[in-house]
């Protein structure tokens, strides 16, 4: 499996505090035959703004494990993101072209049209983290077929079937994942025991999934972003 969305790099947001947690996330990664993991840093201006640099310069020093890492950014949507986006200052997935992006989750985006038509025209393609987190999705009931239709990709966190967020939440995941509009599922892991408790639900989402849709959600689509010679777009 690779997993896409991760904030398992202790020091960096609002993930593990200290490196012995980041090792032992990532002993449980191996245990869970995770194979890949991208740290996906929040960029958050106020409150996450770590440097890209410093981000991959971290990554770059963890190589030597037994499961490989990368890194992007998972980028807030806000003016500022609109900003980095303009003046090409992004950090994207390996393959150059995918980036991981999150809304609010209690205030509906407005113009979000607008800008997945700003990331596509700026030769990105954006993957939304966690679509059954947002409190909104269902105030607009054509936003996941639209989104998806305008070019944008859909990443569920595996952490919602294990009823980590609440029992609505896990609702709205069982929803997208039997209506097939999940490109990705991922830990969006942010300790080692929510780690933990997700792979204790993952044989059981394994099978609710099915096994074609699983291999595609959790190794296919994952290994495209990964490739960094690969032109070959979801
Ligand atoms: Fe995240």
């Amino acid at each position: 499996m690779i997993d896409i969305h991760s904030h398992f790099i202790a020091g960096l947001d609002d993930g593990p505090e200290a490196m012995r947690e980041t090792e032992a996330i990532m002993e449980t990664y191996y245990e869970l035959g995770f194979t890949h993991v991208v740290e996906t840093t929040h960029c958050y201006p106020g409150l996450f703004e770590v440097p890209d640099e410093r981000l991959t310069e971290i990554t770059s020093r963890m190589k030597k494990s037994n499961i490989k890492i990368f890194s992007t950014r998972e980028y807030f949507v806000d003016f500022n993101f609109l900003e980095k986006l303009e003046k090409k200052n992004i950090l994207p997935y390996p393959d150059g072209k995918h980036i991981l992006i999150e809304f609010s989750f209690s205030i509906p985006p407005i113009n979000w049209e607008h800008i997945i038509f700003k990331i596509v025209t700026e030769g990105y393609i954006p993957i939304l983290a966690h679509p059954e987190r947002y409190e909104w999705i269902s105030s607009i009931p054509q936003f996941v077929e639209e989104f998806k239709r305008r070019g944008g990709l859909l990443q569920g966190n595996m952490g919602s079937f294990a009823g980590i967020y609440g029992r609505y939440i896990k609702k709205q995941f069982l929803k997208l994942l039997n209506e097939k509009m999940y490109d990705f599922l991922a830990t969006d892991t942010h300790s080692h025991s929510q780690l933990k408790l997700i792979g204790q639900t993952l044989p059981v989402l394994r099978e609710t999934a099915c096994e074609k849709y699983w291999l595609e959600m959790t190794e296919e689509n994952p290994l495209i972003l990964l490739e960094e010679s690969r032109n070959e777009v979801l």
